[in-house]
């Protein structure tokens, strides 16, 4: 039987953008959900891809936009692209006409930091992005959104702020190149030119809207409802002047990400002309499945649902083998009269991601669906592939310091023309200190009294905790002393930051 790489691969059609948290959705009715924080097959578990196009009214990528991108970039397709896992675009094609003619456009991509290890699902759009970046020669942005994962999770905000350095450090580990790279923080980055374009967009969306695109409800809290803004704000560029300067604001923009994102720049591309923008541009994927099957979840509370990229090689194995869903049949002999089912395989489904080879998965694909090839041996193809990959990321992960996230979160101004093209030698190194972050770590409502009255209003949230310490009490002499402390130290880094900016901006003169 032959199994054409493609045909099969358009078969991965499934499943949970990997929530970190265990989901409220119920498909009890049968239909599929997919939103920004919630996925759920239809009645057959499976998402329906061709009625989500349908209904979101993106269109579907095919040969003729791959072969353009590849004679425009110079470049075979990545994988995910050339096997239909980023299968559907928005306005792709403008944005490969644009680059044949000479005109230079930005990616941007991002995460909500949720849990401390990315899951294999996680990986897919920023290996895919770092491919679109070479490919292009291009800048990123890359946005954390702690303060959407505080709004929506049961999490404490310096919590959510902590998860988005560390999960930098594992999107730093795939690759990405700081000198063309912008990574921030929401609630680090709130600056001025963000914020006019958050409330642009804002005044263009009413509630009614909202509700329609995202599901709000009247138990959704405010700040829910005001999100959706900042995720827009991104696509657009003077939202980064240190970057962009003041007069590219025609610069145009594409994002890559899961389609569960798409209803974020629905929303951005609708609002785009209301505020003098380009409607930014999409190319979307599919979800990777979870381990234990298509109707499967991945989640952070069930370990055992995904790999994730602090496993170990011990635990990739066991994982893969206990639990990956097999489409193996329950007797050798039924498996080599009948033949392992593709439809259904999540070893074949995750080897249709990250294997490389064309040749050697075809190969794997026509002995395991014709009974050749047994279950376990290829569970074991699969191990093979994803060790040396995610050694590979830990490896990367433990070169990632601090001072080199901070050298992607930099807000010293950039050289334009210098973020296109070529890059010439390495990256320098990070240089030692703090960078110039847009708001000091520590001044932001830390050490406020707790008010008087137990139960206040004021100390119920989520961060309570955070201001407890004295109520009416005078401070003590170590917290006079440790506030005193801070305010060198955030002064000290605002002064090297301003120092480093004007540096950077003379020498760029
Ligand atoms: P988050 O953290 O849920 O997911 C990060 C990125 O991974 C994609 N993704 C998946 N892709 C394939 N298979 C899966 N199982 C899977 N699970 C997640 C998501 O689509 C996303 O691209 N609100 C966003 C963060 C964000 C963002 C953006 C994402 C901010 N700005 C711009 C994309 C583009 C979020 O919580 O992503």
């Amino acid at each position: 039987m032959s199994v054409p790489v493609d045909e099969v691969a358009a078969g991965v059609a499934s499943m949970s953008t990997g929530d970190d948290q265990p989901s409220e959705t119920s498909n009890a009715g049968g239909e599929q959900v997919v939103t920004p924080w919630d996925v759920a097959g239809g009645a057959d578990g499976k998402i329906d891809y061709a009625k989500l196009v349908n209904e979101f009214g993106c269109a579907t990528i095919d040969d003729a936009l791959i072969a353009r991108i590849e004679k425009a970039t110079g470049r075979r397709a990545h994988p995910f692209l050339r096997r239909g896992m980023f299968f559907a675009h928005r306005e792709l094609d403008q944005i490969v006409t644009a680059y044949e003619n000479g005109e230079k456009f930005y990616l941007y991509t991002g995460r909500g930091p949720s849990s401390e290890a990315l899951h294999l699902g996680h990986l897919i759009p920023f290996h895919f992005t770092k491919w679109l970046q070479e490919a292009f020669k291009v800048p990123l942005v890359i946005q954390l959104t702690d303060d959407e994962k505080f709004l929506w999770k049961s999490m404490k905000l310096e919590d959510a702020r902590r998860l988005a350095r560390e999960n930098a450090k594992d999107i730093i580990a795939c690759g990405f190149d700081p000198r063309r790279t912008f990574i921030f923080s929401d609630v680090n980055y709130m600056c001025t030119p963000f914020y006019l374009n958050v409330l642009k967009i804002a005044k263009c969306v009413t509630f009614n809207q909202a509700r329609g695109i995202f599901g709000f409800s009247g138990e959704s809290n405010i700040g829910q409802v005001g999100f959706p803004p900042t995720q827009a704000a991104p696509a657009f560029p003077d939202c980064f002047p240190h970057l962009f300067g003041t007069d590219k604001k025609s610069l145009r923009c594409l994002i890559p990400c899961a389609i569960d994102q798409d209803p974020y720049f629905r929303m951005t591309r609708d609002a785009a002309p209301r505020i003098g923008g380009h409607k930014p541009a999409l190319i979307e994927s599919r979800f990777f499945p979870a381990l234990k099957g298509e109707s499967g979840k991945m989640s952070a509370s069930d370990p055992t649902s995904a790999i994730y990229v602090t496993d170990t090689p011990k635990q990739i194995k066991d994982k893969v083998n206990k639990y990956a869903f097999s489409g193996g049949r329950l007797t050798v002999e039924e498996h080599r009269e009948k033949g392992g089912d593709l439809e259904v395989d999540i070893s074949w489904k995750w080897l249709n991601f990250f294997m490389d080879d064309d040749d050697k998965l075809r190969t794997i694909g026509e002995a395991y669906g014709s009974g050749a090839m047994l279950s376990g041996e290829i569970k074991k193809e699969l191990v093979e592939c994803l060790t040396p990959m995610i050694v590979a990321h830990q490896e990367a992960r433990a070169k990632v310091s601090d001072a080199v996230v901070d050298q992607f979160f930099s807000t010293a101004p950039r050289d334009f023309d210098s973020m296109f093209g070529e890059l010439v030698g390495d990256a320098p190194a990070p240089s030692e200190g703090p960078v110039s972050f847009q708001g000091g770590e520590n001044l932001v409502a830390s050490n406020a009294p707790v008010p008087a009255v137990a139960g206040g209003e004021g100390n119920k949230g989520e961060d309570a905790g955070a201001a407890a310490g004295g109520g009416d009490q005078p401070l003590s002499k170590s917290e006079l002393k440790r506030i005193a402390k801070e305010k060198q130290i955030a002064e000290k880094k605002a002064a090297k930051a301003a120092e480093k900016a004007a540096k950077a901006a003379a020498a760029a003169q």
